[in-house]
């Protein structure tokens, strides 16, 4: 290995908004105020403002940015982004053990993953790449880590996100996080908001702090779309306050990607985006949308980018629809929901969910329902959507009485998608009650919890995963 000076510190990023590992632990309920968190290499101590700002008690260690500060126990740790600039195994074992010692209840721990971004033309170095800023970045296999976790703790790791894992001390805890997370549990992430030191403080203001309102706008429009903005995409505003400061378009793009853009958070985007975009186009084909072959300059751009071409994209989408036409898949898409508790299987495994988490269904699943609505036209008022692929027929009921605590209809709308057209029927002896729907979410999510206990391995053995 030739001798190569790595600037650890410099891969530290100034954060608007919370990491990704802090907002999965804040959106995920472990962090919260009257939780103590330590951020051990916390970096420029962005994650630290916004938890302050939102009431946590959070302090943490960075040899580099805030070398003097002690290294605390805390109830959660998070090691964020740092084994993956270490360039030395050791060292980066040593880091590991570090955090873990000080984590009284989880450590969570990030690093980049293969494939989060392109490597081609960098310098290899140890197990890692140097990149022309003279930093180091080694990018892990997901199942490299988390051995890595488990060889350090002796404890199985549970994955948060692509890179993310979090190690829970005492089983309760780990029981705790699992059973919140499949009943869809999500605190808001709103009160995180990193205040950074008045700008007097800092001795010359970084780019990204001069131009904080556009890498904000290039950061919002890169998470919601999954790709990078225009010039002409963008408010005039921003452009002004670029032409102010002498900052072209491009070094703005640059200083977002830098310091504004999580990639994590962005590579999620784009898969949320080619999704949303496969339902929209597989529901244009299926509709016969007139106005499907006329897409906003926009979302040209969107799918040129994420597919490639246009041609691509139809050909994808066409994938989509053979979903729907084999209702095993739906069926089995309608198991995954029902088993991560976003709806329920009645007797008949049909799949019962409330409207309002609709969106949160696989693609073949929105794809079904949205073949629904446009038979029926949308509804505005809450209701509950009942999917029954195998006899191609969707129910809604149009709940009444929100106000009371527990609405309820004798309302049905059965569209029938083999003929294309749809029954009302009001039928005072059947009565559906939301609460029952819950109840029987509930039950069936206790069935999949059980189930999970005994997931059998690929040699037919039964393997005991949660522990009891
Ligand atoms: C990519 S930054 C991440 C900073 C912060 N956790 C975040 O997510 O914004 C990596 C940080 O690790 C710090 N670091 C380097 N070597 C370390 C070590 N041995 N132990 C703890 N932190 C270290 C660097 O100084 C740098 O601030």
């Amino acid at each position: 290995m030739t001798n190569v000076t790595v600037h650890r510190h410099r891969t530290a990023m100034v954060r608007h908004t919370l990491s990704q590992p802090m907002s999965l632990a804040v959106r995920h309920g472990m962090v919260r105020p009257g939780v103590t968190v330590f951020d051990y290499g916390c970096g420029q101590g962005d994650d630290l403002r916004a938890l302050a700002a939102a009431g946590v008690e959070a302090v943490g260690w960075d040899p580099h940015f805030a070398p003097e500060a002690p290294r605390h126990e805390g109830e959660i740790v998070n090691l964020g982004f740092v084994l993956n600039v270490i360039e030395d195994p050791v060292e980066r074992a040593d880091a590991l053990k570090g955090a873990w010692a000080l984590a009284t209840r989880v450590l969570i721990v990030s690093v980049m993953i293969v494939g989060a971004v392109p490597v081609d033309g960098l310098r290899q170095f140890g197990d890692g790449y140097v990149t022309a800023r003279g930093t180091f970045q080694k990018y892990f296999q997901q199942a490299e880590l988390k051995a890595m976790l488990t060889l350090t703790s002796g404890i199985e790791p549970v994955a948060l996100a692509p890179g993310i894992f979090a190690l829970f001390r005492s089983p309760e805890d780990e029981q705790d996080f699992l059973l919140d997370r499949r009943r869809g549990c999500r605190a808001s992430t709103s009160a995180y908001r990193a205040n950074r030191p008045a700008r007097a403080a800092v001795a010359r203001p970084q780019l990204a702090d001069r131009i904080a309102s556009a890498v904000d706008a290039i950061a919002n429009f890169a998470l919601e779309r999954g790709r990078l903005p225009h010039p002409d995409e963008m408010e005039p505003g921003l452009h002004d306050l670029l032409a102010a400061e002498r900052v072209s378009f491009a070094r703005a793009i640059e200083a977002s990607r830098d310091d504004g853009i999580d990639a994590g958070l962005f590579a999620q985007a784009a898969t949320e985006r080619r999704e949303d975009l496969l339902v929209h186009q597989a529901l244009n084909i299926l509709n016969r949308s007139r106005t499907a072959a006329r897409p906003s300059p926009a979302i040209v751009r969107d799918i040129r980018h994420h597919f490639g071409s246009q041609q691509q994209f139809g050909e994808q989408a066409l994938e989509y629809l053979h979903a729907l036409a084999d209702p095993q898949r739906t069926v089995i898409a309608m198991r995954r929901a029902a088993a991560s508790g976003l709806g329920a299987l009645d007797e008949d495994e049909r799949l019962v969910i409330d409207s309002k988490r609709v969106s949160e269904l696989e693609g073949v699943l929105r794809c079904y329902v949205g073949c629904a609505l446009y038979l029926s036209g949308d509804i505005e008022q809450e209701h509950l959507v009942r999917l029954d692929p195998l006899r191609r027929r969707t129910t809604l009921f149009p709940l009444a009485g929100r106000r009371q605590p527990f609405p309820e209809t004798n309302i049905s709308i059965t569209i029938d998608l083999k003929r294309q057209d749809f029954v009302v029927r009001t039928d005072s002896r059947v009565l559906v009650r939301k609460a029952d729907v819950f109840g029987m979410a509930r039950r069936s999510r206790q069935r999949s919890l059980e189930e999970q206990h005994r997931i059998t391995n690929g040699n037919g053995e039964v393997k005991v995963l949660v522990r009891t």
